[in-house]
């Protein structure tokens, strides 16, 4: 455990447990011993994530020089290589985690080795952003699995999050200080939050205490939409609990999820190095989640008019009510389960996507072959049951 506020920035030695970021070693114990004794709903999820196509050895990689999301003028898109090979080194590396095989440590060590030895950049339109902030923390999670492979040379990890720290880390930041150039409350809170789920799981993953801090801060603190107390902005009391309206709710439903798909990680991965942000401000993301939830499984839900620097937005949107991620899970289990607080919608949410998924939530691929199925790593019911 950390005690991080006590300390000035870079100047400490790292105390990084490791893996640390979405998943610790207990977490595999425990896996492993639910699969060992063929408990539910660990099986079923199992089977989910073994029978995906990303979950083969015999997945190639396809990396790129520059990865392209956004269209420049210039340059076809080309992230979707990117995201699907994160999809396959994620899944590789919880294979090895759960059976030891090193088959599968290998071909995820592949993917991860020839995206270090060729990616120099990530470019497009505004978009390249979002792909910096997505694909930065799913990327360090993956590595940081497979961190501790006796096969996977230390020089060749080492590699891999200096170029964490080279490409991806530096766009994080850049967002968070610059914004693109537009106004501070101009870029909807997931582009925030995106960005802040890398800067923070890139210092876990290359040992770096001042990038760990300076996300945390900007949880707390920061000067955009992805500072929490912006992103869940207003408050409420419905039938003796607390409710949060969501920067996103008066845009869509779509992109209201996405951001509890990114608080959710971004939260896990600070309790997992001992910097509970799940409680921080009164437990601020589940008011969040709970009011998406409520108001996704057809409810009503109080709002507030919502007013930045370009919109004003005088009702709740019914855009992609109803969207389905694998992100619920997370939430619940850290929230109903390990707190057990009141968590009554976020609940319903997992039970349904659970449902749809035939009894577990799915990975990438499972959600459709765009960008969105892979804008979160999923296979929830598996990794996060308690
Ligand atoms: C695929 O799932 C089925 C059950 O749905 C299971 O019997 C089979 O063993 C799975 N395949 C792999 C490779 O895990
Ligand atoms: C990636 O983008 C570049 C520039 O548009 C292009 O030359 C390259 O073929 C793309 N790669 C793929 C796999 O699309
Ligand atoms: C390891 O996994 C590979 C790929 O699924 C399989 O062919 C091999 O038999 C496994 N090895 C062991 C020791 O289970
Ligand atoms: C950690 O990251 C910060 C911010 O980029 C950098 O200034 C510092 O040199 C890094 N520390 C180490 C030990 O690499
Ligand atoms: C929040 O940030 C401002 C500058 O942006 C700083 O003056 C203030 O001390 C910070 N507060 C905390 C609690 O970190
Ligand atoms: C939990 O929240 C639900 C939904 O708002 C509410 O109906 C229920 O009474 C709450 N339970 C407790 C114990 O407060």
């Amino acid at each position: 455990m950390r005690l991080l506020h006590a300390l000035s920035l870079a100047s400490v030695a790292t105390a990084f447990t490791h893996p640390g970021l979405l998943h610790t070693e207990s977490d595999f114990t425990r896996i492993k011993s639910k699969l060992q004794a063929n408990a539910e709903p660990w099986q079923t999820a199992w089977y989910k994530l073994t029978n995906s196509t990303f979950a083969s050895p015999a997945y190639t990689a396809r990396p790129q020089e520059t990865v392209y999301r956004g269209k420049d003028g210039t340059h076809a898109e080309n992230y979707s290589t990117l995201y699907k090979d994160i999809a396959a080194a994620y899944a590789l590396a919880l294979q090895w985690k759960i059976t030891s095989n090193a088959t599968y440590a290998d071909a995820g060590v592949a993917i991860l080795d020839s995206w270090a030895d060729t990616l120099t950049g990530i470019a497009g339109n505004s978009d390249k952003f979002l792909a910096a902030g997505i694909y930065g923390y799913e990327f360090a999670n993956a590595a940081e699995l497979l961190r501790d492979y006796d096969g996977w040379d230390g020089e060749k990890v080492q590699a891999f999050a200096d170029m964490m720290v080279r490409v991806f880390y530096p766009m994080n930041r850049d967002f968070f200080v610059r914004h693109n150039d537009a106004a501070v409350d101009h870029y909807w809170a997931n582009w925030d939050l995106c960005n802040l789920a890398s800067m923070l799981s890139i210092g876990v993953l290359a040992d770096n205490e001042t990038m760990f801090a300076e996300a945390v801060d900007y949880f707390k603190n920061g000067t955009g939409n992805g500072r929490i107390d912006r992103m869940v902005w207003k408050v409420y009391e419905v039938d003796g609990q607390v409710l949060g309206q969501g920067q996103e709710a008066g845009r869509d439903q779509g992109h209201s999820m996405l951001d509890f798909g990114l608080l959710g990680p971004i939260a896990l991965s600070a309790f997992n190095q001992g910097e509970d942000l799940f409680a921080y401000a009164d437990n601020r993301i589940l008011a969040g989640a709970e009011y998406a939830a409520k108001y996704n499984l057809g409810h009503d839900v109080p709002y507030t008019t919502y007013q930045n620097s370009d919109v004003t937005q005088a009702e709740i949107s019914t855009n992609a009510r109803g969207d389905v991620r694998p992100i619920w899970e997370l939430l619940y289990n850290h929230y109903g389960v390990l707190k057990g607080l009141n968590a009554t919608w976020t609940k319903q949410y997992r039970d349904m996507v659970v449902e749809q998924g035939q009894g577990a939530e799915g990975g990438g691929g499972d959600y459709g072959s765009t960008s969105g199925g892979f804008d979160q790593l999923g296979h929830g019911t598996l990794m996060y049951s308690l």
